[in-house]
């Protein structure tokens, strides 16, 4: 029996128009890697959302309307960088809750766990590594109402109908009073938003050939990354930055687990990744379609990034 990721590879690399989707980004050296990203000045979606937690955890603990103890539950915690901040002022202010990130790579968890460990040594913290989807199930057994957190902009990397149907499953695994926070990266000077993806350092290419040499550890393929390049695109009409993998030559790649071989034309493209930038209308109208009420959007200064908060 095959793997999702071996299925999703067949699927994807066999197709008219190649593509790979970008969850198989995050392996532990992909996980690594978009630390990288993170920390570059030019990705500014860390940044603004740092600072929205930094000086605005306050007004978002209070907009939560919780009487008692509360689960947080962080979808894709990945090292909790931001999140500090949030888990800081609530620890400071002595109120009662559960710290409960899920990350899909364990090596991101262990770092989060440790690093929580010894900055906030009495927060009460139970991490969970796997698919967040499956974890979640466990949420509406819980006695406490939770505040879930999908940070970052996670959202943005999936086509409409499927996060409608990504969000509307978020809804059903959650109590009626549970809240949302939401990351969304809105559309801004396409020439911010380019950087950000196109970085000088070659980080985000690296990112994105990463695939490739999973590939090669995991499925024993051939991809020679010299052979490759990186491109992506921001559309401001649609809001989509889309990020290609290009074959610099023509080329057969043998992948000696799934007995496939795969041929690439002269700049032949793989597509990787869709992150969507949005209106704050289209979050409305998002919430809308999810069954969520949205209570309030939390804007960083530049207007750069929210953090909407959305209840059931
Ligand atoms: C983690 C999905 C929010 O789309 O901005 C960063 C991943 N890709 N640079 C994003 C990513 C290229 C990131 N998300």
């Amino acid at each position: 029996m095959l793997d999702t990721f071996a299925q999703d590879v067949i699927k994807g690399l066999t197709a008219e128009n190649k593509f790979l989707s970008s969850k198989y980004f995050y392996d532990d050296n992909g996980s690594r890697i978009f630390q990288e990203i993170m920390n570059m000045p030019d990705y500014y979606l860390t940044d603004a959302e740092f600072e929205i937690l930094s000086l605005q955890s306050g007004k978002i603990i209070d907009a939560l309307k919780f009487s008692g103890p509360f689960n947080i539950v962080e979808l894709g915690a990945g090292d909790g960088f931001k999140t500090f901040k949030l888990l800081e002022y609530l620890v400071t202010k002595e109120i009662d809750f559960y710290y409960v990130p899920i990350d899909i790579s364990q090596e991101a968890i262990d770092v989060l766990n440790k690093n929580l460990k010894n900055r906030l040594p009495s927060l009460k913290i139970k991490p969970k590594v796997g698919d967040y989807f499956e974890i979640l199930k466990d949420n509406r057994k819980s006695k406490y109402p939770s505040l879930l957190l999908f940070l970052g902009s996670n959202i943005g990397n999936y086509p409409d109908q499927k996060s409608n149907e990504l969000l509307n499953l978020l809804n059903k695994n959650m109590k009626s009073g549970d809240k949302l926070l939401i990351g969304f990266d809105l559309k801004k000077n396409p020439i911010t938003i380019h950087n950000a993806y196109f970085d000088k350092y070659g980080i985000t290419k690296r990112f994105n050939l990463n695939l490739l040499l999973r590939m090669n550890k995991e499925l024993g393929a051939d991809f020679k990354i010299d052979d490759f390049d990186f491109y992506c695109h921001y559309n401001p009409l649609t809001g989509d930055v889309k990020s290609y993998i290009i074959s610099l030559r023509k080329q057969i790649v043998n992948i000696e687990a799934l007995k496939i071989k795969v041929d690439f034309e002269y700049n032949e493209l793989i597509w990787t990744e869709l992150s969507r930038k949005f209106a704050i209308k289209d979050i409305n109208d998002m919430a809308i379609q999810s069954n969520f009420k949205l209570n309030h959007n939390f804007l960083d200064c530049k207007h750069y990034f929210t953090d909407s908060l959305w209840e059931k």
